[in-house]
């Protein structure tokens, strides 16, 4: 693996660590309209298209800023302003797809289940069923609120069969677990720059179905954030609508090299996998309780219950493990107090074995012993799965 520069490791959902050669694309000035940033966006936009081997049939459309404002394209350009959406939540990301409909005006229903159950197809496929006014479905693929893995491809299958449209926010997924498709059926699919790819944050994309953008002319909310008036202009001239995150852009293509060289999505993926074990095996020793098992956990991300010991606190916690190095992540949970901590990132399993050390050190410092949470807070419901609107 190439070299870490001496920065803070982030081991968060994003920003996350990048390698010196990622850092050091960015120092190059691009104009827009050089015929280098054309040809760069140009293939970027191909090879995202052949990691999930799009090929013909789909497309890659780039879009400025964060993950959240393509999943709002995404949503925005994909389904018409009389579309229904089935919007699948356990967690924060789903949420936050619900909270993008009423804001844009596109009516939704919610399917919705703990936190730490993922949603399976029989329950979509029962809404679909119940409601033929609902047009698409959206899901979250690894939820990162928690780290857990909603079962795509069967969701994927249940929505095909139907003859709905899917939206997938594969943000924390992409490029890090295998999604091919051409057995997947989906009709956008969202990540971004600076997630699993391992390149700086600033740039979304879509990979879209062509058949369903094509007929997605004039659905969009919003100018900056249509997708397919960004698809035609790069058809039309190859260049961004509106100023291009040129950095961003070389930076991804320089992490894209990276991939490819270390194994594209089986070598990243194994290197997370081993990052996650590594981190789950070291937290558990030192006496943490995982808020998800094993079996529902995505090499992405993990998520702790705080310690039920009064001397914990997560701030003098974060401050005093970030003095030695590492990032964590606050909770994001509708219940129990918890803390996360991500796998991704240009980290190898040598960086989680001095995270998990540096903990230790910490809460020993900290004087926090009963590192278990309190009993009510690591119960875990049955099912919870209910449909509203
Ligand atoms: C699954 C998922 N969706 C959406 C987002 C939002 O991305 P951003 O914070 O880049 O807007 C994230 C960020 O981590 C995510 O993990």
């Amino acid at each position: 693996m190439t070299s870490i520069t001496p920065d803070t490791i982030l081991l968060t959902p994003g920003p996350l660590t990048t390698t010196a050669q990622t850092k050091a694309a960015q120092l190059r000035d691009y104009g827009s309209r050089d015929h280098a940033f054309i040809d760069l966006t140009a293939r970027l936009a191909g090879r995202l298209n052949d990691i999930v081997r799009g090929g013909d049939e789909h497309v890659c459309v780039p879009m400025q800023g964060s993950g959240t404002f393509c999943v709002e394209a995404a949503l925005g350009t994909l389904m018409p302003k009389s579309a229904h959406a089935l919007v699948c939540i356990n967690g924060e990301y789903g949420r936050r797809i619900a909270t993008i409909c009423d804001i844009i005006g596109r009516r939704r229903t919610i399917l919705q289940t703990d936190e730490d159950q993922p949603i399976t197809a029989a329950p979509v496929d029962a809404a679909l069923a119940a409601d033929l006014s609902l047009s698409h479905v959206v899901v979250v693929h690894c939820e990162t609120s928690t780290g857990i893995l909603n079962p795509l491809a069967e969701i994927s299958a249940v929505v095909a069969r139907h003859r709905r449209g899917l939206i997938v926010d594969a943000m924390s997924s992409f490029g890090a677990l295998d999604i091919d498709a051409r057995n997947i059926r989906f009709d956008g699919l969202v990540a971004a720059s600076g997630k699993c790819l391992e390149g700086v944050p600033g740039v979304g994309f879509a990979i879209l179905r062509k058949a369903a953008l094509e007929i997605c002319r004039s659905n969009c909310h919003s100018l900056a954030l249509d997708l397919y008036d960004q698809w035609r202009a790069f058809e039309r001239s190859g260049q961004w609508r509106f100023t291009p995150p040129t950095t961003v852009v070389a930076a991804l293509s320089e992490a894209l090299d990276q991939f490819d060289v270390q194994g594209g999505i089986a070598g990243r993926s194994a290197r997370y996998r081993a990052n996650c074990a590594t981190l789950i095996d070291g937290m558990e020793e030192l006496g943490f309780v995982s808020f998800l098992p094993r079996r529902l956990q995505a090499p992405i991300i993990t998520t702790w219950h705080a310690p039920a010991d009064p001397q914990y606190d997560f701030k003098a916690f974060y401050a005093k493990v970030h003095a030695r190095g590492f990032a964590l992540y606050p909770g994001k949970l509708t219940r129990g107090d918890t803390f996360r901590i991500g796998c991704i990132g240009a980290i190898e399993k040598r960086d989680i074995l001095a995270a998990v050390h540096a903990i230790s050190a910490v809460v020993q410092e900290m004087g926090v012993t009963r590192l278990k949470p309190a009993p009510a807070e690591s119960h875990r419901s049955d099912s919870g799965l209910t449909v509203s609107d």
